[in-house]
C-alpha cells in the first residue's frame, strides 16, 4: 500500500448542492469548525482482533486514509459560478457557515463542462459554459483538464466523482458498450445517442489512470466496455447513485421485514424535492433513470425467489415530485402494506415521513467515497470497488456473470469493515449471510 503522501485532488462534475455542501463542509472541518456527522471515515470506530485482542479503531487509524487538510479541489459545470456563488444559490448551508470559508470557496472557478442538452432537457440553452466539439474532443479537452489541473496545484494524485445532474436514461446494453474498441469506435463515430457526456468524463478519468466514482444513477460505468478500461488501465470504480435518504430507509427497513419473516404486499414511496435535481428529475426521461436506480433496491433484500409465500408481487412504486418552494429539504413518504400471522387478510401499515436534507446527507457520502477510492488506488485494486456498495443505492454489478447487487445496509456494512479490516493488515473476520 503506498502510503498517503502528497496533495490528494478532488474533481467533481457538477458544482450545484451536493458538490458546494460537501467542499464547504470540508474547508470548514479543516478549521476545527463544524461536525462530520454522517461520515464513517471520519467519524465511526471499526473492530479489530477478538476476545481479549479486540480494539475498536477509528477508520483512520486503521488504514492510511489521506488527511483533509492535504484535499484541493475542482470542478466543472455548465455554469461559471465559483464555489461560493454556488453553494448561496444552492441555499443548503447558511450563509454565516460559507463566510466562514469563503475565500477558499471563491478560489474555485469551474472549468466549462462536457455537456449535451439532449442529456439534461431540463437545463437546455442555459449553460454559459460548455465545451465544442464532438465527443472525442470533448475526451481529449477533458483530459487536457486533468492533466493541468494535476500540474497547476502540484498534486500527487486526483480522484473524479460526478455529482452533476441526472442525465436521461439510455439503451446501455447495446453492442456499442459490449467491448472497449466498439465502444472507442462509436467515440470515433461520434455516436452521441449511445455515448453520454459523462461516459466522456468517466473516459477520460480513467485513461489519465484516475479513479472515478458516479453519484448520480447514470448507467455510464455499468459497462463492459468502461470495466476493461479500468482493469487495462489498473484504475477503481465505483458506482452508482449515492445512497442518502429514502432509499437508505429502506435497506434498513426491507431487511428488518426479511429477518422477522413478514410478508410484503406493496411499497408505495413518494418525495417532493424543489432543488434543481428536483427541477432535472421532472422530465420523465431523466426521471426514468433514478425510478430504475431506486426500484431494484428491495428485490435483492427479500428474494422472493427463497419465499415466495412472503414476497411474490410486492408492489412497488417510487415517485419524485419537484415542488420548488421546499428547496433542497426533501420530503419523502413511505408507506408499506405487511402481513404476518395468518396471511393478508390481517394486513398491518408502516408510515415513513422523513423530513431530511438532501446535500447535508449526501456530503457526508462523497467524502468516504473519495476517501475510500483514493485508498483503494493506492493499494492497487482496480475495477468496480463493491465493498464501496454500504454508500450507493444502485451498486454496479456484472449480471453476466451471475453477480447479485447487495443492498442490505448491514450487510453491507460488513463488507465495508471487513475491506477495511484487510487493508489496515486485520483478518476480515465477520461471517457475511
Ligand atoms: N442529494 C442527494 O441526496 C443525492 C442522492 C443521490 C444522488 N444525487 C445525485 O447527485 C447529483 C447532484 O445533485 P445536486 O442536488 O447537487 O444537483 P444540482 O442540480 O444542484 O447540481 C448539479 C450540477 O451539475 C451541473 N451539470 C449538469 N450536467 C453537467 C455536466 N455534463 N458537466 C458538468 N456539470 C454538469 C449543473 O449545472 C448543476 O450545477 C444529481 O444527479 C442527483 O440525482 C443526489
Amino acid at each position: 500500500m503506498k502510503p498517503a503522501e502528497g496533495k490528494l485532488g478532488v474533481l467533481c462534475v457538477g458544482l450545484g448542492a451536493v458538490s458546494t455542501t460537501f467542499i464547504a463542509g470540508v474547508l470548514s472541518l479543516r478549521k476545527g469548525l463544524g461536525l462530520a456527522g454522517g461520515s464513517i471515515t471520519q467519524l465511526a470506530k471499526i473492530r479489530v482482533g477478538r476476545g481479549e485482542a479486540r480494539k475498536y479503531l477509528k477508520v483512520t487509524d486503521l488504514v492510511p486514509l489521506c488527511s483533509l487538510q492535504d484535499i484541493v479541489f475542482g470542478a466543472w459545470d455548465i455554469f461559471s459560478q465559483n464555489a461560493y456563488e454556488a453553494a448561496l444559490n444552492a441555499k443548503v448551508l447558511r450563509q454565516e457557515d460559507l463566510l466562514q470559508v469563503r475565500q477558499e470557496l471563491e478560489s474555485i472557478r469551474p472549468m466549462p463542462a462536457a455537456f449535451d442538452d439532449d442529456y439534461v432537457s431540463r437545463l437546455s440553452g442555459q449553460g454559459t459554459q460548455i465545451k465544442q466539439g464532438d465527443r472525442a474532443s470533448l475526451i481529449a479537452q477533458l483530459r487536457r483538464d486533468i492533466q493541468q489541473f494535476k500540474q497547476e496545484h502540484q498534486l500527487d494524485r486526483v480522484v473524479v466523482i460526478w455529482a452533476a445532474s441526472t442525465e436521461k436514461f439510455i439503451d446501455y446494453q447495446s453492442a456499442i458498450h459490449g467491448t472497449l474498441s466498439a465502444f472507442e469506435q462509436a467515440i470515433a463515430q461520434n455516436q452521441t445517442d449511445l455515448i453520454s457526456p459523462s461516459m466522456c468524463y468517466a473516459y477520460a478519468a480513467l485513461s489519465e489512470g484516475v479513479p472515478f466514482v458516479m453519484g448520480a444513477p447514470n448507467l455510464c460505468l455499468d459497462i463492459p466496455a468502461m470495466w476493461q478500461l479500468a482493469e487495462t488501465k489498473q484504475v477503481p470504480i465505483a458506482g452508482k447513485d449515492f445512497k442518502t435518504g429514502q432509499t437508505l430507509m429502506k435497506t434498513v427497513l426491507a431487511p428488518m421485514l426479511r429477518t422477522r419473516c413478514l410478508g410484503l404486499e406493496g411499497w408505495f414511496s413518494t418525495n417532493i424535492l424543489g432543488n434543481r435535481d428536483g427541477e432535472v428529475l421532472d422530465a420523465p426521461e431523466n426521471f426514468r433513470t433514478k425510478e430504475v436506480s431506486k426500484l431494484g433496491v428491495i428485490d435483492t433484500i427479500l428474494r422472493a425467489d427463497q419465499q415466495p409465500e412472503l414476497y411474490d408481487d410486492v408492489f412497488h412504486k417510487v415517485r419524485i415530485n419537484y415542488y420548488p418552494p421546499r428547496g433542497d429539504n426533501k420530503e419523502s413518504w413511505d408507506n408499506l402494506d405487511i402481513f404476518g400471522w395468518m396471511g393478508r387478510e390481517y394486513g398491518m401499515q408502516i408510515k415513513v415521513n422523513f423530513l431530511c436534507r438532501d446535500s447535508i446527507l449526501a456530503a457526508p457520502v462523497v467524502l468516504d467515497l473519495v476517501l475510500c477510492i483514493d485508498l483503494a488506488a493506492r493499494a492497487g485494486l482496480s475495477g468496480n470497488q463493491d465493498w464501496l456498495s454500504f454508500f450507493l443505492k444502485s451498486p454496479m454489478h456484472d449480471p453476466s456473470r451471475g453477480e447479485q447487487p447487495v443492498n442490505d445496509l448491514f450487510q453491507q456494512y460488513t463488507i465495508l469493515k471487513n475491506k477495511l479490516r484487510e487493508l489496515g493488515g486485520y483478518e476480515p473476520d465477520e461471517e457475511l449471510e
